[in-house]
């Protein structure tokens, strides 16, 4: 018997590490315009910076590195000599691709195996969705017994202080609650000596929760969503951004904002001026882009948020 949390954390774990890149595409791979969007809001974030550092979680094919760099070497000279840049990850396959895709900023990326103190933005795109979820109903965890499920007493007390928390106490539907984001966070705050944390994600806030009456897990597998979870899938659940912000509280981060990310892209100018540029552009690949760039603006905008956290200096 395992509890769904552990099974999905399994998962993910050993889906990372066996295969790659072959079941979703993210917002980093569709177009190089979100990392330069991103770049942007980075370097506004940290432009007064003595020696800034710039930490990724979860840095997938290293796409997102890449054209973050490529745009702040370009347009940000100055800023770019003064930064260094950190990826976290924990699939070695992974790391592997971001080393050879960004072989050119040798001396500027380095990769860390834990999280190291960071003076500047610690920042992710779809990595929370895959730390792993508590499954619960009405009073009962989810666990599985030879692929079967089994509803059970909480295997943690925390269960019952979080879901009173955040108001899911009496609610008849499941609920998902990730302690893993949680603790998480917690590690972050404590190695953000200064500066900001930055998550972009699908997720919902903890009163959308209704919208989901059977919870938000899904697999992926080759490009197909999948409701019926099985092993070899890319497991993820909808982010709690709520659960961030109220959490994120209690070690000092306060949220700056949370939007959309159709608001976070179009409030960037260098996505703008592409989206201009393109929108004037007759050649194939130029159509493509622009469709690529409307993706993100239409069915990705609302369902994805970008959070901005903020830690508040020890007074
Ligand atoms: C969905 S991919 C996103 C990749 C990239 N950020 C992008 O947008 O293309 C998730 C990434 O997070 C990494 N990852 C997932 N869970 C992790 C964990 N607990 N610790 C470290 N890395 C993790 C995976 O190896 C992968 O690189």
């Amino acid at each position: 018997m395992i509890s769904f949390r552990d099974w999905m954390a399994q998962n993910v774990k050993k889906y990372y590490r066996s295969d790659f890149r072959k079941d979703f595409f993210t917002a980093p791979e569709l177009d190089r315009a979100f990392g330069y969007a991103l770049a942007h809001h980075l370097a506004e974030l940290v432009e007064g910076y003595e020696r800034p550092a710039l930490l990724e979680l979860g840095g997938g094919s290293g796409a997102l590195a890449y054209d973050v760099l490529s745009y702040l070497r370009k347009h940000r000279a100055d800023l770019y000599s003064r930064l260094v840049y950190y990826i976290l990850d924990f699939s070695p396959k992974l790391v592997e691709l971001q080393r050879r895709r960004l072989g050119e900023f040798q001396g500027k990326v380095f990769w860390v195996e834990s999280l190291v103190p960071v003076q500047g933005v610690v920042f992710s795109n779809e990595f929370f969705d895959c730390l792993p979820v508590h499954v619960l109903r009405e009073g009962k965890e989810l666990f599985l017994e030879n692929g079967k499920q089994v509803w059970r007493e909480f295997s943690t007390p925390r269960l019952g202080e979080v879901l009173r928390r955040m108001g899911y106490e009496g609610l008849s539907q499941t609920v998902e609650l990730c302690l893993d984001c949680i603790d998480f966070l917690q590690r972050v705050a404590e190695h953000l000596l200064k500066g900001y944390h930055l998550v972009v994600d699908y997720g919902y806030k903890a009163q959308e929760i209704k919208r989901f009456p059977e919870g938000t897990v899904v697999g992926y597998r080759l490009h197909r969503l999948h409701t019926k979870v099985q092993e070899g899938m890319d497991l993820t659940a909808h982010v709690n951004f709520s659960l961030l912000e109220e959490y994120g509280r209690d070690f000092g981060l306060e949220t700056l904002s949370l939007k959309s990310l159709r608001d976070f892209l179009l409030s960037a100018p260098p996505f703008v001026e592409e989206l201009e540029l393109l929108s004037r552009s007759e050649t194939p690949e130029g159509v493509e882009r622009l469709s690529r760039l409307k993706t993100m603006l239409v069915s990705m905008g609302d369902r994805f948020k970008v959070l901005l956290q903020r830690k508040l200096q020890d007074s």
